[in-house]
């Protein structure tokens, strides 16, 4: 059986409410060595605290993702800033910038955005980083930093944006999207990033990969991103899920 983490899933999402506990459960005894649920409003963010004060192997990320950033008051940040100190929060996220629907406030996003890549500098915490259609400026914001401690989540750019990401120290994961068959981009991204730079993770509910596309995603459907990467990498799938899980281990500090 392979052991892997899911490092970055949502089952505060409502599609868990009829079964959250026994799928828990049931993942954690299949495999599943840790989970970390990401938070993406601060409602969502409380969730995954009090998530992973119940579970052991579930940790938490809080942060405000740029969709909810209109809906979030202000002051917000010194709520964020109190989750930090809950040892069972190993991250700041999911944060980041996202062009992708009509109507967005490009000022408010980039404010949210550095607030909180400030607050982790601060805190000492890794960043999870949501980039959609919105590749130059998160590029620009994250290179005036330097280095930056954190991973570039469900990756979706080109082998060159991989490439800058890596220079600036992140890490880089993927989601069952590796495993569409539209995935070219990613594929070729893949095969730039060594071994030790990259992560996995669900995305979950969404995301689910082939053959479970449009259905329901958990963390047991990791295990074909990590036949995916396997096949792109020539490693066996025990290879990828061991070094993927010490990646995540040594980015998470706190998860043990
Ligand atoms: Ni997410």
């Amino acid at each position: 059986m392979l052991t892997y983490i899911d490092s970055h899933a949502h089952y505060d999402d409502e599609q868990f409410d009829i079964d959250r506990d026994e799928l828990l459960d049931r993942l954690h005894e299949n495999g599943v060595r840790n989970i970390v649920n990401i938070g993406c409003s601060l409602e969502r963010s409380q969730f995954s605290v009090d998530l992973a004060e119940k579970y052991p192997f579930v940790y938490a990320a809080v942060g405000v993702h740029p969709e909810d950033a209109p809906d979030t008051p202000d002051g917000y940040l010194s709520k964020v800033e109190f989750w930090t100190a809950n040892p069972k929060v190993v991250a700041i996220g999911e944060i980041g910038l996202d062009y992708h629907y009509e109507g967005f406030d490009r000022e408010l996003q980039i404010r949210f955005f550095e607030e909180q890549l400030d607050l982790a500098e601060r805190s000492g915490l890794p960043v999870i980083i949501h980039s959609r259609d919105a590749t130059e400026d998160t590029m620009n914001i994250l290179r005036r930093r330097g280095r930056v401690k954190g991973v570039m989540h469900c990756f979706s750019g080109s082998a060159e944006t991989a490439r800058q990401v890596l220079e600036l120290g992140m890490n880089i994961s993927f989601t069952g999207v590796l495993t569409f068959k539209n995935a070219r981009k990613a594929v070729e991204a893949v095969k730039v990033i060594p071994l030790d730079r990259l992560m996995l993770e669900t995305d979950c509910p969404y995301m689910a990969p082939e053959p479970y596309r449009g259905k329901r995603c958990d963390s047991s459907m990791i295990t074909r991103v990590i036949d995916k990467i396997a096949e792109i990498k020539e490693v066996s799938p025990e290879t990828v899920a061991e070094t993927t899980m010490a990646n995540t281990l040594r980015l998470f500090e706190r998860m043990k």
